[in-house]
Formats: structure tokens, sequence, C-alpha cells
């Protein structure tokens, strides 16, 4: 019987830190045992903070039978054809956002892990964001009453933080967009997950920032299967920006307020609150990782249900193809 998960980490850059870090403080019943990365300096680095074997070549690191589960954490273009070797070699598969830069790449991907028979994870990590679990919960408690709209505004200023070595976000051909394709899914999760799916859109998209050769201004309107309209924004800009919150959630009795991203917080607003109660809790972005992996090792040691499954996660990524058929034709795009 396994006890825990042999996890491998393939792509030892930016978002592995997150996923590391969590799996390091709370995870518990997983061992990090496969650090695969071209870059030999990362995969190395990594392998010395986890014990595990450095590889520079997946191919290597199957071989020698080095892990079970795997995070797949490399630039998009990549993942349709490392999801498909390690499916087919039999591992578990949790897979970064968005699932491939096409929907047919996706599409071939889904096909795959469920003729694998293994689990197979779209990493969307809001799915476990703590403000975003919590304004659920106030939802689901009344405190908003009926909701009548919502607002997501995914804006930031291009953040060296996150760009650090890397060029691939900035190419459209490796994303298969710009930014609504690419950070612009963790706003929309959270939406679904408050208002249902969406079902159709319409929007517009500009290029503002010479960097990026795909969208970096996004502005558009969702409608959801139960008729609720929102709104949903997004800008990427080298300038820096005046604070803003991430979403507003507005029922027939009060609102709820998420903070700037990534410490954000939450605040409600109604009759009993009239000046906003901010809420208590261990908040920001990066304790989402925590959830995520979590649910990933579940999964696979107990056969749970994941909290969003495959198919339900691909959702995003056809949001973001919608808009930006809404921004070519001019008219609202099905979903
Ligand atoms: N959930 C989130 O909040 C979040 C945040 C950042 C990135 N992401 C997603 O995670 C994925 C990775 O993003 P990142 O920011 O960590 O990228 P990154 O460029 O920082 O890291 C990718 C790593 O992969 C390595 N690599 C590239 N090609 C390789 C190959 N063929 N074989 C082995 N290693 C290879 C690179 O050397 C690099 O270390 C993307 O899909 C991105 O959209 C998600």
């Amino acid at each position: 019987m396994t006890i825990e998960v042999r996890l491998a980490l393939l792509g030892c850059g930016a978002v592995a830190r997150f996923h590391l870090d969590a799996i390091k403080a709370h995870v518990p019943l997983v061992r990090v045992t496969a650090c695969i990365d071209s870059d030999d300096a990362r995969a190395s680095a990594y392998a010395h903070q986890t014990g595990g074997t450095a590889f520079t070549s997946l191919d290597d690191a199957i071989s020698a039978d080095a892990f079970d589960a795997i995070s797949i954490l490399l630039p998009p273009d990549l993942h349709e054809a490392t999801a498909l070797k390690c499916l087919a070699a039999g591992k578990h598969v949790m897979l970064e956002k968005p699932m491939a830069p096409t929907l047919e790449a996706s599409t071939r991907i889904l096909d795959a892990a469920l003729a694998s028979g293994r689990v197979f994870m779209l990493a969307e990590n809001a799915q476990y964001w703590p403000e975003v679990v919590a304004t659920l919960n106030l939802i689901r408690q009344g405190e908003i009453g009926d909701l009548v709209t919502g607002r997501a505004a995914f804006i930031s200023e291009y953040n060296p933080y996150w760009f650090t070595g890397q060029t691939w976000r900035l190419s459209q051909a490796r994303t298969g967009g710009g930014i609504t394709i690419d950070g612009g899914s963790h706003w929309v999760r959270p939406m679904r997950m408050w208002f249902g799916n969406i079902s159709r859109v319409v929007g517009v998209v500009g290029y503002p920032m010479e960097e990026m050769q795909g969208d970096s201004l996004m502005r558009s309107l969702l409608q959801f299967e139960s008729g609720i309209y929102a709104s949903y924004d997004g800008l990427m800009v080298n300038t820096p920006l005046g604070p803003q919150e991430s979403w507003r959630v507005t029922g027939t009795d009060g609102e709820i307020v998420i903070g700037g991203f990534p410490e954000s917080g939450v605040t409600l607003y109604n009759r009993k609150h009239r000046g906003g109660l901010a809420l208590d809790g261990n908040w920001g972005y990066a304790m989402s990782f925590v959830g995520e992996n979590q649910d990933f090792v579940n999964a696979i040691l107990d056969g749970a249900p994941l909290a969003a499954g495959p198919e339900d996660s691909l959702q995003e990524l056809r949001v973001a193809h919608a808009i930006y058929r809404s921004a070519a034709s001019g008219s609202w795009e099905n979903v």
C-alpha cells in the first residue's frame, strides 16, 4: 500500500517556489524525490532543498523510476508533450494552468488523462485561495443575500518578481495569448465558484505593454448561466499603479470586497456592518498552494475527488478564448 507520494517537480522556476514552500510547511505524506529542470543549477538547488535527485531531463527521471507523481511547472507550450509522456509512463499528473495554449491541445491532454486511469489535476490554485473560499462561505451563509453582480480586476504592474529570467510569458505563441489566458484564469475561477458557470462573454483587448506580444489590457462582461452579469478587467503595464481591489461581489443585502493582490483580505459590508467588517484569516496567495497540493495528494492516496475536476478546469481557458473571439468579432461569444 502506498503510504506517501514520491513527487517530482518538473520545472524549478518561479511557481515551483510556491509549491515547494507549501509542501514543506503544510502538506504531509509527500516527499519530493526528483527535481527536474533543463537548467542544471536550478535542478540541483531544488534537489539540495528537498533531498531529492536532480535531473536535467524528464526521460532520465522516468527511466530512473524516481517518482510516482509529478507537478508539471513548465511554460504552457511544453505542457502537452510532457503531460502525455508522464501519463503514458503511469504517473499521476498535476499540471499548471493554463492547460495548454490551445483548446485542441488541452482536449488531447484530457483524453489521455481519462484513458490513463491516473489522477490528473489542473493546478488552478485560486480554487483554494483563502480569501476566495471565505467569500464563498459568506455567500452561502446568506451574508449578502441573493447575488446581484460582481466585478473582477486583475490589475498588475509588470512585475520583475514574476518574470525574472523569463521570456515565454511575453510570447503569444508560447502562452496562447496574453494576460487574459495566463494570470486571468486566477480571476475567473473565483467568479465561477461564486456565480456558477459562464455562458457567454463580450470583450475587447489592447496591447499597452510593449514588451508583451499578446494582450496586456482586457475589458469584458461575463454572463453566467444564471443570467447574472459581472465585469472582468485585466491590465498589466510597466508603470506604478494605484491600489485597487481584486473583486467585489454584490448581493441584495450587502457586498463583499477582496482587496488587492496578493495579501488581499476580505471585508464584508451589510446592514449589520455598514462601515465594513474586515474578517480575520490566514490570508494570502501563497496559502492557496497548500490546499492545492493537499488535494492532489488526497486524490492519489485516498481516491478523494478533486475540488474541481480537469474537465471543469478547462472552463477558464474556454472563457479566455471566447474573449479573444469576441475582441475579434465585436460580438457576444458563447463560452
Ligand atoms: N498558479 C500560479 O499562481 C502561477 C504562477 C506562476 C506561474 N504559473 C504557471 O506555472 C508554469 C511555470 O511558470 P513559471 O513562472 O514557474 O516559469 P519559469 O520560467 O519561472 O520556470 C520554468 C522552469 O522550467 C525550466 N524548463 C524550461 N524548459 C524545460 C524543459 N524542456 N525541461 C525541463 N525544464 C525546463 C526552466 O529552466 C525554468 O526553471 C506556467 O504554466 C505558468 O502559467 C502559475
